[in-house]
C-alpha cells in the first residue's frame, strides 16, 4: 500500500484547530437537514458496517451531528433494542438507526428490526441498497423521518416519489457502493440540486469545512461522512483500522466486484489484490463464489480484530484527506469552524 506525502496546506486541520479559538465557540447551522433532523450541524456519520455502534453514533450525536447505528451489523432485532438502549444511554440527542436492504435470497428479518427501531423511540432511518417503498408505511405511520442513500439522479428522484423525506446522495468517490454509474459529486450534486424537491445531502469524499461548504454551494442542505469518522477516538474499531487510513493517500483505494455488478470501493491490501487478480482471469464468468475467501466474513476481523488484510473493506478516496485521529466533537467543531471562516472569509471577499 502507497504511503501518503502529506503537505501541511492553508486548509489543513492543525491550522483550522489553532485558529478555532480566534473564531469563538462553534455557531450552529440551520439548513433543511439540521430542522427536519433536530440536529445543530448539517453532518451525518452513514452507517457503517461494524462500525456504526453506539459509542460512534453517540459521540456524533452529542457533538451535534446526527449519529447513526447500522442495523445490520446486529445480528438479531432484539440485539439491536440492545444497541438503542445503550446509545440512548450515551445521549439524549437525535439518533438515527441505519437499515440496509440487501439483494440476497435469505432476507434478515426487517420487520424485527422495524419494530426494535419503533419501539426504541428511534425517529429518524437512515436507509441504502433496494428500493425501501414496502417499509415506508410504517415507517411513516409512526413518525420517523427517512433518508435514502442513492448513487444517481435517477434512484434519488424514484425515492422522493415514493415518500422518503430526504436523500444522501452517494458520489463516485465515496466508500462502500458507489454504484454503476461512475459519476463523481461534482456532477451529482448539482443534478441532484437540479431535480429534487426534497432536501439533500452529499455523501462521498467529505472530510472538513471545505466539503461542507462546496456540497453546500452545490445545492446540498449539508453532508454525509463514512470514511473519515472511521478516524475518530470513540469510532469503536482496531488502532490498526484508523492508522491504515491515516497513512493511505487518495491513491489507495480500489473498485471491486464490478463484474458482479456490486461495486465496492475498498482499501488495497494483499486480499484485495487477490481478489482483482481473480476478476482479470475469470473475466464475465466469475460467480460470487469464486471470491468468498476475499469478501465473506471480513469486517469483524478487520474492525474488531486489527487483521489488515484479512480482506475487502470499505474505503472512500477521502482517505487522503484524512491525517489525524481526533474526538468526534474536535472533528466536528472544527469543520464548522472552517466552513464558517471560508464562507465568512474567503468567499465574502470574493463576493465583495
Ligand atoms: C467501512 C464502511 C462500511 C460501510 N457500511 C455501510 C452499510 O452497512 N450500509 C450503508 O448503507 N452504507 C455503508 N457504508 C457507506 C457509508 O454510510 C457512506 O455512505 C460512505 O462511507 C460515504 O463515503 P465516504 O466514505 O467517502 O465518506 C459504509 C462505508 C464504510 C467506509
Amino acid at each position: 500500500m502507497g504511503i501518503a506525502i502529506r503537505r501541511v496546506g492553508r486548509y489543513d486541520s492543525r491550522n483550522i484547530a489553532t485558529r478555532k479559538s480566534q473564531l469563538g465557540e462553534t455557531q450552529p447551522m440551520k439548513t433543511r437537514i439540521t430542522e427536519m433532523f433536530g440536529i445543530e450541524h448539517p453532518i451525518i456519520q452513514g452507517g457503517m458496517h461494524f462500525v456504526g455502534l453506539a459509542e460512534l453514533a453517540a459521540a456524533v450525536s452529542n457533538a451535534g451531528g446526527l449519529g447513526i447505528i447500522t442495523g445490520l451489523t446486529q445480528r438479531t432485532p432484539e440485539l439491536l433494542a440492545k444497541e438503542i438502549a445503550r446509545c440512548k444511554e450515551m445521549t439524549k440527542k437525535p439518533i438515527g438507526v441505519n437499515l440496509t436492504f440487501l439483494p440476497v435470497m435469505a432476507a434478515p428479518d426487517y420487520p424485527g428490526y422495524i419494530k426494535a427501531i419503533i419501539d426504541g423511540g428511534v425517529k429518524i432511518v437512515e436507509t441504502a441498497g433496494n428500493n425501501p417503498q414496502k417499509w415506508l408505511p410504517v415507517l411513516k405511520e409512526n413518525g420517523i423521518k427517512v433518508i435514502h442513500k442513492c448513487t444517481s439522479v435517477r434512484h434519488s428522484l424514484k425515492a422522493e416519489q415514493i415518500g422518503c423525506d430526504a436523500v444522501s446522495v452517494d458520489g463516485f468517490e465515496c466508500g462502500g457502493h458507489p454504484g454503476e454509474d461512475d459519476v463523481p459529486n461534482m456532477i451529482l450534486l448539482p443534478r441532484a440540486a437540479d431535480e429534487l424537491k426534497i432536501p439533500f445531502v452529499a455523501s462521498g469524499g467529505m472530510a472538513d469545512g471545505r466539503s461542507l461548504v462546496a456540497a453546500l454551494a452545490m445545492g446540498a442542505e449539508g453532508m454525509n461522512m463514512g470514511t473519515r469518522f472511521i478516524a475518530t477516538k470513540e469510532a469503536p474499531v482496531h488502532d490498526n483500522v484508523k492508522h491504515a487510513i491515516v497513512a493511505a493517500s487518495e491513491l489507495d483505494t480500489r473498485l471491486v466486484m464490478r463484474p458482479l455488478r456490486n461495486t465496492e470501493r475498498v482499501l488495497t491490501n494483499a486480499a484485495v489484490e487477490r481478489l482483482l487478480k481473480k476478476e482479470k482471469e475469470l473475466g464475465a464468468n466469475i460467480k460470487f463464489e469464486d471470491i468468498i475467501a476475499e469478501v465473506a466474513g471480513v469486517y469483524p476481523r478487520i474492525m474488531q480484530d486489527g487483521e489488515m488484510e484479512a480482506g475487502a473493506w470499505s474505503c472512500g478516496m477521502v482517505v487522503g484527506l484524512i491525517n489525524d485521529i481526533p474526538t468526534c466533537k474536535e472533528l466536528i467543531d472544527r469543520t464548522m469552524a472552517q466552513a464558517n471562516e471560508i464562507i465568512r472569509q474567503r468567499l465574502a471577499r470574493f463576493a465583495a
